[in-house]
């Protein structure tokens, strides 16, 4: 189905299934264990052998030498795979990877993968790990993003990888505006590495059979996994079968297949059985990626009455080479109106560990920032910040004058936040109001992240029960899609949503969009929209009526005098139709697709010890229509704990001399635990956005955690007076 937006009155518009706030369709097999893991499924590719993966234990060199012998000879050892015995094979640089999965003889970062040691179980193969042997040559290497910030000074950003012009955008005479602004403010912000930290680990157990290759895994994106894997193995997509219907999180850890998945598969080959591997959770910090830290210079120039005159957002960051930039500046294009603007983006060389997507990447970081700037500014000018920020709003590309947003309601979030909050009792001078040991504050944020169009398949089968059962690539990394898609399929059948069946995760299900981005909701059911109304056409027409004209209702097909139960049309044979969403580039290019939403916090800092308590959260949304408020909620509220954990714990710790992770595990890497969160409330606002799909749906499992950091941050500011520019806002910054 090609959409041209936009969407008129359509089957979802009943909304006697959709808009629902449905409990999770699997939520049972979930709590009784009979939704298991990539790495719990016992029950298939019998015998399966335990990998075990060794990493570099240096962060940039050489591996003059591995010793396997007496690994090879410790109990239970079936097989070894090194750079040495591996082949030509996986060697290869994965087109979306920056670094090889294997190490040698080169090591591009710390715990790159060395060695993976197949053994009867599990504890074999980690014991015989301790006794390979690798002879390192250490290089010098690049790890202190300060100091490449430093040696960049004064010149021209890089253009990116894979070329292109540089990332710099200039409207106007950003230079010229900000000397005569009667109003001004600079300053320089910081963000640092974050971990996915996501609850299960990368796993996967490979199996072959022949020269067919089988992989249980954790992934996001199942047709990813395929395209990669056939590029890197060098066998054809027909060849493998990827298998992922249950995730235990993602957050863009799972985009892109990582050394789990590529050793299962090399160690499954040479072992002659089937392998298991799962990462161990100091893998997942520097084996695999993680969001960049960033340094981001902020400057606003502004008439006495606040309006922005000019802009400029800097942002820097550091990847390895060939890496890209974490784009903390992208929002800064589309958030505020400004005639003159100066927006750039440089990346620097760094020998960490790869930085690559994490929950709303760019954005996230990018507003930890622009959202204190925007604090910041207000205070200077005397103004509420919500003021501030509504006199700025846009509804139109500021870098392209003329080209509207497909839906914009950041003004309205703004002001139903503000009303919900009490936000008219917020003392603008900070350090006003305490209550025994805590100084309180309120502080507010503006949510922003781009809404984005991806081609999605889906299959519909009916059979003579008149049961509907939908087979799609897409994922569920805990978002509730399942729930989605069989609202979806109920709706525009006409059926109730138990005679809908929905099997996820499957290469062998037609490709989705997957899970990426936030364009998952909007963009799967809408592609299974599409195979729904390709199923009501094949109905319809084997009647005889006019597919325009028949309805759907009730498990019938309805018309003129005719209600005629689907399970009966379909017969034994049965039905089957596979359609997919396609779109118009035209639809992006004319209209800027975006969401948004308002943060308040309140926040609490002890006096003594500069311990904060975050009190209350409201997030409001626009976000087009809301396919199930309560899996959106919990996609909000989830987004918003991370947000906190941004704001007051969350780092990856660098050893600038070693250069890796030093806090590679959930003890040391802090994330919030339930005592750290209070009660949250989450407003949808009551809308459509009919030029996103026909769903008229837009994503939110980003959108939650855009600018919850910073309105931490201002919260924390308005209850101390304390300006910290620097995250995480630990206790030590406060005092
Ligand atoms: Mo997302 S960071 O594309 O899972």
């Amino acid at each position: 189905m090609k959409f041209d937006a936009p969407a008129g009155i359509n089957p979802i518009d009943r909304l006697k299934v959709v808009g629902k706030a449905t409990d999770r369709i699997e939520g049972p097999l979930k709590v009784t264990g009979k939704a298991p893991y990539a790495y719990e499924r016992h029950d298939v590719a019998k015998n399966q052998a335990y990998g075990y993966l060794l990493g570099s234990a240096i962060a940039k060199g050489k591996i003059l030498r591995i010793d396997i012998d007496a690994a090879k000879a410790a109990p239970g050892v079936i097989t070894i795979v090194t750079s040495e015995n591996a082949g030509q094979l996986a060697k290869a640089k994965m087109i979306q990877n920056v670094a090889k999965l294997l190490a040698g003889p080169e090591v591009e970062h710390y715990h790159q993968s060395v060695a993976l040691v197949v053994a009867e179980t599990y504890e074999q193969a980690r014991s015989a790990s301790r006794l390979i042997k690798v002879d390192y040559e250490k290089a010098e290497g690049r790890f202190d993003l300060a100091e490449q910030i430093k040696q960049d000074a004064g010149k021209e950003p890089a253009p990116p990888p894979g070329g292109g012009p540089p990332p710099v955008y200039r409207t106007g005479d950003f230079d010229a505006a900000f000397a005569e602004a009667p109003v001004t403010l600079d300053a320089t912000y910081s963000t640092p590495d974050h971990s996915h930290a996501m609850m299960e680990p990368h796993a996967t157990i490979a199996a072959w059979d022949g020269d067919e290759l089988t992989v249980w895994t954790s992934t996001q994106m199942v047709a990813w996994a395929v395209r990669d894997l056939s590029e890197t193995l060098r066998i054809p997509p027909a060849k493998l079968r990827v298998i992922s219907p249950y995730i235990g999180g993602g957050f863009g850890a799972k985009l892109r297949i990582r050394s789990d998945i590529l050793f299962a598969a090399l160690g499954a080959r040479l072992a002659r059985r089937p392998v298991k591997l799962a990462l161990e959770r100091a893998h997942i910090m520097n084996n695999t990626g993680h969001r960049a830290a960033t340094v981001q210079r902020i400057r606003l120039g502004s008439t006495r009455d606040g309006k922005l005159t000019s802009i400029a957002h800097e942002g820097w960051s550091g990847n390895l080479p060939g890496g890209r930039p974490e784009n903390s500046v992208a929002q800064t294009r589309l958030l505020y109106a400004a005639p003159h603007r100066f927006i750039a983006l440089r990346k620097l060389d760094l020998d960490l560990p790869e930085g690559d997507s994490m929950r709303a990447p760019g954005e996230a970081p990018g507003l930890m920032a622009l959202e204190i700037a925007m604090d910041e500014m207000a205070e200077k000018l005397g103004m509420d910040p919500v003021e501030f920020r509504v006199i700025n709003d846009t509804m139109e590309d500021p870098e392209k004058p003329g080209r509207p947003f497909s839906h914009r309601a950041l003004v309205e979030c703004l002001r139903q936040g503000a009303k919900s909050f009490g936000w008219d009792k917020r003392q603008a001078k900070p350090g006003t109001v305490r209550e025994g040991r805590w100084r309180i504050g309120l502080g507010v944020a503006a949510a922003f992240r781009n809404n984005l169009l991806r081609p999605s398949a889906a299959r519909v089968r009916l059979d003579g029960k008149g049961i509907v059962t939908v087979e799609t690539d897409m994922t569920d990394i805990g978002t509730g899609t399942y729930t989605i898609v069989a609202q979806t399929a109920a709706e525009t059948m006409g059926v109730a949503l138990d005679k809908v069946v929905v099997k996820l995760g499957d290469s062998s299900f037609p490709a989705s969009a997957g899970s990426g981005g936030q364009w998952g909701a909007a963009n799967s059911t809408a592609g299974v929209y599409a195979a729904c109304m390709k199923l009501r056409g094949m109905l319809a027409t084997k009647l005889g009526f006019d597919p325009a004209v028949a309805d759907f209702s009730d498990g019938r097909i309805i018309s003129g005098e005719h209600r005629i139960l689907i399970g009966d049309v379909a017969g034994n044979a049965g039905l089957v139709a596979e359609d997919s969403i396609e779109y118009n580039d035209a639809i992006s290019n004319d209209q800027q697709q975006s969401t948004f939403g308002s943060h308040f916090v309140e926040a609490a800092v002890d006096i003594a010890t500069g311990e904060t308590r975050v009190r209350r959260m409201l997030a409001v949304c626009s976000a087009g229509r809301i396919l199930n408020p309560k899996a959106a909620r919990s996609q909000m509220i989830g987004a918003m704990v991370m947000g906190v954990g941004g704001a007051l714990m969350e780092a990856c710790a660098v050893d600038k001399k070693q250069g890796f992770f030093v806090n590679h595990d959930l003890a040391s890497y802090e994330v919030p635990v339930h005592a750290d969160i209070p009660h949250q409330e989450v407003i949808f606002l009551d809308e459509t956005d009919p030029r996103s799909t026909p769903m008229k749906a837009k994503g939110v499992g980003e959108l939650g955690i855009c600018g919850v950091s910073a309105a931490v941050a201002n919260a924390i500011y308005n209850a101390t007076g304390v300006r910290v520019r620097d995250y995480p806002i630990t206790l030590e910054k406060l005092i």
